[in-house]
């Protein structure tokens, strides 16, 4: 391996320490798509899945079963036909559902023990009947009513991976043929997840394909890379003549799972060896995300912030955790500056310094003490390092003498003061003697670049 190679390796490798640290704990719901789990890729995703599970992630699967269904049905010489892309599922078809349904589960879960993981099937969903729409009785075809969420909360506390096959049952045990997409969204609105991932076999979003809104960050190849939930709302609006395109309907319920406190959801092409790896652990992910704005809080600081600013830091700067700061400092590096703010008071603060290395420096972290722990000062940091990936810097680095804790929590790891921009070098302060920590910043794909988590 070359040098560069290697140095770009070892680069992967600290990105992704910092994400296994931010994820551990948190829940990713998983739906794959039918033809994905009938493809040969499937072994080698679910590896990579149960490598997750591994690092203390909690698994849901969600298997899609559409084609497997369509299988089932003409083996057994039985059609059903289908309204606006739902499936009526007559009772006596419901058999036939269920075991293509249990089947796809069942596949998974024989490679999940071939990878050493421990698995359950369970029947956790209430649901009840879509009921009759525009004159169409949908029989057997349900909506989800309700997760039984402690129950699959003690499976994973057991550090189990709960799969759902795409069958809810009604409070007298009547069974429903589910959509499974919109199983995986209820899930992850139900237990909080962190994100949601659509793994498709194949296929990417392409802006070509779509009137897609202003910002929308588009790869070279023209896949759309991300969009904010309010932007993912204007691209619904303006692509709804396409009503059943597919793509539609995973950004669909893409919006309202980010618009109910999923913070990310990914719509990908599972067929690709090691994508959601790649999505997860590293700044270079290569579907589509779906991202909650959480930065709505968020502005440049102006002038006439700066006493508020001030006052703000004070308390850190009379305990020495920051350098004493002038209004004349501030003013000099007015756009460096961003506040957090609340009904027009300022809560929290931060700064971006560009050097021509292109690294940056986040300094002046500050919330007010009445609002610390609500993750304010989190947003701050990963509104900066967004601003540093859009202006394609290399690294971020913040020198710190009691707060390194909490910057390695956040992806930074520990530099020295030769990692440091010439130009900061020379100003290091020897007697202060801060600790440098680092966050490197891979350039993501895509003409508007934003961070992973
Ligand atoms: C550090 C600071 C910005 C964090 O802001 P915040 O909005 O409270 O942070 P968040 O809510 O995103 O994160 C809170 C978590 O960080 C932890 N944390 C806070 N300060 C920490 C520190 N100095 N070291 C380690 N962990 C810390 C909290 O215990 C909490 O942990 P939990 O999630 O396990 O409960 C804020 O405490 C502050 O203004 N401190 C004084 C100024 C400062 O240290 N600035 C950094 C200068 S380099």
């Amino acid at each position: 391996m070359n040098k560069s190679s290697l140095k770009e390796h070892v680069e992967i490798i600290r990105q992704a320490f910092g994400y296994i640290d931010q994820f551990k704990g948190e829940t990713f719901v998983i739906k794959i798509s039918s033809e994905l789990i009938a493809s040969p890729f499937i072994p080698i995703l679910i590896k990579d899945l149960v490598l997750l599970h591994r690092m203390g992630i909690r698994i849901i699967l969600v298997p899609g079963a559409r084609s497997r269904i369509d299988e089932v049905l003409a083996t057994y010489g039985m059609e059903c036909k289908r309204v606006n892309g739902v499936r009526v599922s007559p009772p006596e078809s419901i058999p036939f559902i269920k075991m293509a349904a249990f089947d796809v589960s069942n596949k998974i879960m024989t490679v999940l023990a071939e990878c050493g993981a421990n698995a359950v099937i369970g029947n956790w969903v209430k649901a009840r009947s879509i009921g009759v729409r525009n004159g169409v009785d949908f029989q057997n075809s349900g909506i989800v009513e309700r997760l039984q969420s402690d129950i699959v909360e003690n499976v994973l506390a057991d550090g189990l991976i709960p799969i759902f096959p795409n069958i809810g049952w009604n409070a007298k045990g009547k069974p429903y043929n589910l959509s499974s997409n919109e199983l995986a969204y209820a899930i992850s609105i139900s237990l909080k997840a962190a994100k949601l991932f659509f793994l498709s076999n194949g296929g990417r979003i392409r802006a070509q394909d779509y009137d897609v809104p202003e910002g929308t960050s588009i790869a070279d190849d023209g896949t759309i890379t991300q969009l904010t939930v309010t932007n993912a709302g204007l691209f619904l609006e303006r692509n709804n003549r396409k009503k059943r395109d597919p793509c539609l309907e995973m950004i669909n319920l893409a919006f309202q799972a980010c618009s109910s406190g999923v913070r990310r959801v990914h719509i990908i092409d599972g067929a690709a060896e090691g994508m959601i790896l790649k999505e997860i652990f590293s700044n270079r992910g290569l579907g589509t995300m779906v991202y909650a704005n959480q930065h709505e809080n968020i502005r440049q600081m102006t002038s006439a912030d700066i006493p508020e600013v001030l006052g703000l830091m004070q308390p850190a700067i009379e305990d020495a955790i920051l350098m004493p700061r002038t209004a004349a400092d501030l003013e000099e590096k007015v756009d460096d500056y961003y506040a957090y703010e609340v009904d027009g008071t300022i809560h929290g603060c931060g700064a971006l310094h560009l050097f021509d290395d292109r690294q940056g420096e986040i300094a002046a972290i500050v919330v007010d003490e009445t609002y610390e722990n609500l993750g304010i000062g989190g947003k701050i940091i990963s509104y900066l390092v967004d601003r540093a990936i859009a202006l394609r810097l290399k690294a971020v680095f913040v020198l710190t003498t009691q707060t390194s804790d909490w910057f390695a929590q956040l992806g930074f790891t520990e530099a020295t003061v030769a990692d440091l921009p010439p130009q900061r070098r020379k100003h290091y302060n020897q007697k202060r003697n801060s600790l440098i920590l680092r966050r490197c910043l891979a350039r993501r794909q895509g003409k508007i670049a934003a961070s992973v988590e």
